[in-house]
């Protein structure tokens, strides 16, 4: 993409509706425009991140075997009725009447409509295990959206569903989704702790949140710091290997590690003083078994070896997709704007041309470009005729990982600069290696 034909508009005041860093650093580099209260529309560069996130989450849930699916925002009120939570869910639901006086709802979360899909097709147990998923726009009416995309009204999930026969099944497929949000999470340069968490009105131990520390978290986290040392890397794992998923849970859960709602003062006591921590954290992520309460309720059966008939066991398992780039932008950045993990970046590397209108230069960028996009890289070229400040200020504030400054001085001598956003290093190169090095950091073979 050249940045002269590009839609980018960034913004040079700090906005005064944003009091986090995420959302004014959201809104300066033209990601998102606020529609209406907790209503973002998602602008180039914002949609370019957010499907980044999806493609992750997808990708990680596909390589456990959960499939993909996609349903309606707009839902019955008549299913709702069913699980009994049309009356329950409170003023959060946002209720529409269509034309003929049907109830309907703007989905908040989806297990009624899950389970109706389940019931619909599935009878015996031989078609399980299931796990289907999907990633779509949710609506909750928040008391109080704040924090932009953070918490919104309308909002993007990911929201998964397992269906097993019994309950020891469905807490393999609950550590399997534990599995799949820890890689994603890493894969986005995210650190997200599973913490336990409140099994609500339905109780029981099997629920965890995923949270990301951070000042501007919504949630007090007490822990072990020695959590915080946990990484799951690049392993791999056989995820129908019912033990080695297991053993993740206990790795990544054995220590104290709870929400305020959850918290234990005295079990927290007995993990040694020089390691108790009190922090914030934004909830990026819910795992959640809850058994047969949706199965029951709506008739979602199967028949079982035995020829009985039994309500299947359930699980539901949650991303806040959107939530997420606040969540990112709050664990990486700096005072002069984002600093992309590379996972997510919008685009891979940055170009700035010192002096657009001057050949060698010109040549020396367009020659880059083409270079980065043959090797299947998405470079961002800014040849505006601006003043280099102004360039070096907006690469910067859209916080691409690495730029690449090209300028004739440095022609003359043969090199470009690479400079890493996140440190502020930089390094002479030949345009080649400079390419070369690119190439390598994202994975790309430059041949
Ligand atoms: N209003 C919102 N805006 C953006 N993301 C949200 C919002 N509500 C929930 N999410 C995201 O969706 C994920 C799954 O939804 P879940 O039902 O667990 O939310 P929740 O526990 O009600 O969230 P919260 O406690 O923050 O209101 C959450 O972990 C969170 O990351
Ligand atoms: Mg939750």
């Amino acid at each position: 993409m050249r940045m002269s034909r590009y839609f980018l508009p960034v913004l040079k005041e700090n906005p005064s509706e944003a009091s986090i860093v995420s959302h004014r650093l959201m809104l300066r580099a033209g990601m998102i425009k606020q529609a209406s209260a907790g209503i973002y529309s998602w602008l180039p560069m914002g949609l370019k991140v957010l499907r980044n996130i999806e493609t992750i989450v997808h990708e990680e849930q596909q390589r456990a075997g959960h499939i993909p699916v996609l349903m309606p925002t707009l839902q019955s009120a008549d299913l709702w009725r069913e699980s009994g939570r049309y009356d329950d869910y409170g003023e959060e639901m946002l209720r529409i009447s269509d034309r003929h006086g049907h109830d309907m709802l703007y989905g908040p979360t989806n297990e009624e409509q899950i389970t109706d899909i389940f019931r619909a097709h599935v009878g015996s147990y031989k078609d399980l295990p299931l796990t289907l998923y999907q990633i779509q726009w949710k609506f909750r009416d928040e008391r109080r959206p704040r924090f932009g995309v953070m918490r919104g009204r309308e909002f993007l999930m990911k929201d998964g569903y397992t269906f097993d026969l019994t309950k020891e099944d469905a807490l393999h497929a609950y550590n399997r989704h534990l599995v799949t949000y820890l890689r994603s999470y890493e894969r986005m340069g995210l650190q997200a702790i599973p913490m336990r968490a409140d099994g609500g009105p339905i109780g029981g131990d099997y629920t965890h949140e995923f949270l990301v520390l951070a000042e501007t978290g919504e949630s007090e986290v007490f822990y072990d710091s020695e959590i915080t040392d946990l990484t799951f890397g690049d392993r791999t794992i056989d995820f129908d290997d019912v033990g080695a998923c297991a053993g993740v849970l206990d790795e990544f859960t054995s220590r104290y590690a709870r929400t305020d709602e959850t918290h234990d003062a005295e079990l927290f006591a007995q993990v040694p003083a020089d390691r108790q921590r009190t922090a914030r954290g934004i909830e990026v992520g819910q795992i959640f078994y809850f058994g047969t309460k949706y199965s029951e309720a709506m008739g979602a059966t199967v028949v079982n070896d035995q020829q009985q008939k039994v309500p299947v066991h359930m699980g539901s398992h949650g991303i806040g997709v959107s939530r997420l780039l606040g969540a990112i932008i709050e664990a990486s950045h700096d005072d002069n704007g984002i600093i992309w993990p590379e996972g997510v970046t919008p685009f891979h590397c940055g170009i700035v041309n010192l002096k657009t209108g001057d050949a060698e230069a010109d040549a020396a960028c367009e020659a880059l470009y083409d270079s980065m996009v043959a090797l299947g890289l998405e470079p961002l070229y800014d040849d505006r005729n601006e003043r280099a400040g102004g360039k070096f200020a907006t690469m910067d504030l859209i916080g691409l990982p690495w730029r690449i400054t090209v300028g004739p001085r440095g022609l003359k001598n043969g090199v470009v600069e690479l400079t890493s956003r996140r440190t502020g290093e930089s390094e002479e190169l030949s345009p080649e290696q400079a390419l070369l090095k690119i190439a390598q950091i994202y994975g790309k073979a430059a041949s």
